[in-house]
């Protein structure tokens, strides 16, 4: 801008009210002037009316009523804090809020309200406030389809493991039961053939030598149906419950990596959910497969407490860490659904850790203080 133009408009800024006023009325949002002390609107410019629907003459009768008759009644409360806010306000501090107004056609509109002090009165009390406002009921939207689709995303992935802890349990079910008993009526079937083999030193020969060997096969692969069963879904979950579960698969963990075990659990877990038991057991679970597939850890401990009216489960180890990009990384699917699996029982799961020191996987759940 020149400087000829720039002491023009300067000139007309503060000697020609109608431009000053037409200044007012161009602006892109709503630009208001409050007496604070009466509640009553000074100033507000154009934007008002055509964001709420009303005529002027409309918005003159409701008076210092405006919040009466607009204001949607869940955000009653944002502006009597926006209010206690002002009083405390410094001068051009900014005091920011959302809110809903109706529209004549009677649809909630969103607002975003930045106020400050203008003018005190001589004892320094608030007495005329300026701001502006911004229509945001389109983002107010998107945030909202984004929470809903956030919660629906929650709900389906909930659904699909409740779907396949069910799939496990009956495949588990019926490994153990079809598989296992077949294997055992085998066994027993082979003892009786063998001892209905003609007696004759050939057969004894072959009933020696080879039967030993076919009856551990088979006792081989009956604890091994048992171990795959027992993999897929523990019974002890459903039967004896999260504790002794628990203890179950860290003494496996233990047999199977080497690394020393630690744990302390609560003494009754007789009231636990059993959903949310399942739950636990699979961070658990999780928790320890990463321990041995990456933490290159001597010791691990495994904590399950009730700590303020939350029942907390933790595995710390003292392997190389985790570094943050990992922990953060929206591709960690086996971090992710521990966090997912957390937060559905309302919730949360913290890692931390620290290079070449150890990681501690901790997921709360609240549940009802005994
Ligand atoms: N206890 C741990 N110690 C060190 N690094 C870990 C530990 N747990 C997880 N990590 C790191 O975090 C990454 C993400 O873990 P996450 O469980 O999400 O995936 P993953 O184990 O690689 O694969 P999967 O999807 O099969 O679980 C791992 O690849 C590993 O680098
Ligand atoms: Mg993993």
């Amino acid at each position: 801008m020149t400087d000829k133009i720039s002491k023009e408009i300067h000139n007309k800024l503060f000697k020609d009210p109608e431009y000053l006023m037409r200044l007012l009325e161009s602006y892109p949002s709503l630009f208001y002037l409050y007496d604070y002390k009466n509640s009553l609107p000074v100033y507000a410019n154009k934007n008002l009316y055509i964001q709420l629907g009303y005529s002027i003459e409309e918005i003159k009768k409701f008076g210092s009523n405006l919040d009466k008759h607009l204001l949607h009644p869940d955000d009653i409360n944002v502006v009597v804090i926006n209010r206690n806010n002002t009083n405390k306000a410094k001068d051009g501090e900014m005091i920011e809020s959302d809110y809903r107004l109706k529209h004549k056609s009677g649809k909630w509109v969103w607002f975003h309200n930045t106020v400050s002090v203008f003018e005190r009165d001589k004892n320094g009390e608030v007495y005329l406030t300026v701001g502006t406002i911004q229509n945001i009921t389109k983002s107010k939207q998107a945030e909202e389809e984004l929470i809903e689709s956030r919660e629906r995303l929650r709900n389906l992935s909930s659904h699909l493991q409740a779907a396949r802890e069910e799939e496990r349990k009956q495949v588990a079910r019926e490994i153990h039961d079809e598989l296992g008993q077949s294997l055992t009526a085998l066994k027993l079937d082979l003892s009786l053939c063998s001892s209905h083999f003609p007696d004759t030193p050939e057969n004894k020969k072959v009933i020696n030598t080879k039967m030993p060997g076919i009856l551990k096969l088979v006792d081989d692969t009956i604890s091994k149906v048992r171990k795959i069963s027992t993999r897929l879904r523990p019974s002890l979950l459903d039967n004896s419950g999260l504790v002794p579960a628990l203890e179950w698969q860290i003494n496996e963990f233990q047999k199977r990596t080497n690394i020393k075990c630690k744990t302390k659990f609560i003494d009754d877990d007789s009231t636990l959910d059993k959903d949310m038991s399942m739950a636990i057991f699979r961070i658990c679970q999780e928790s320890l497969t990463n321990v041995a597939r990456h933490a290159k850890a001597k010791n691990v401990t495994v904590i399950l407490e009730r700590k303020n009216g939350s029942l907390v489960m933790e595995v710390k180890d003292d392997g190389i860490g985790i570094n943050e990009s990992k922990i953060l990384n929206s591709q960690s699917f086996g971090l992710l659904g521990m966090k997912e699996r957390a937060k559905y029982f309302g919730g949360k799961m913290t890692i931390n850790s620290l290079k070449e020191k150890g990681t501690s996987v901790k997921a709360e759940f609240p549940v009802d203080s005994e």
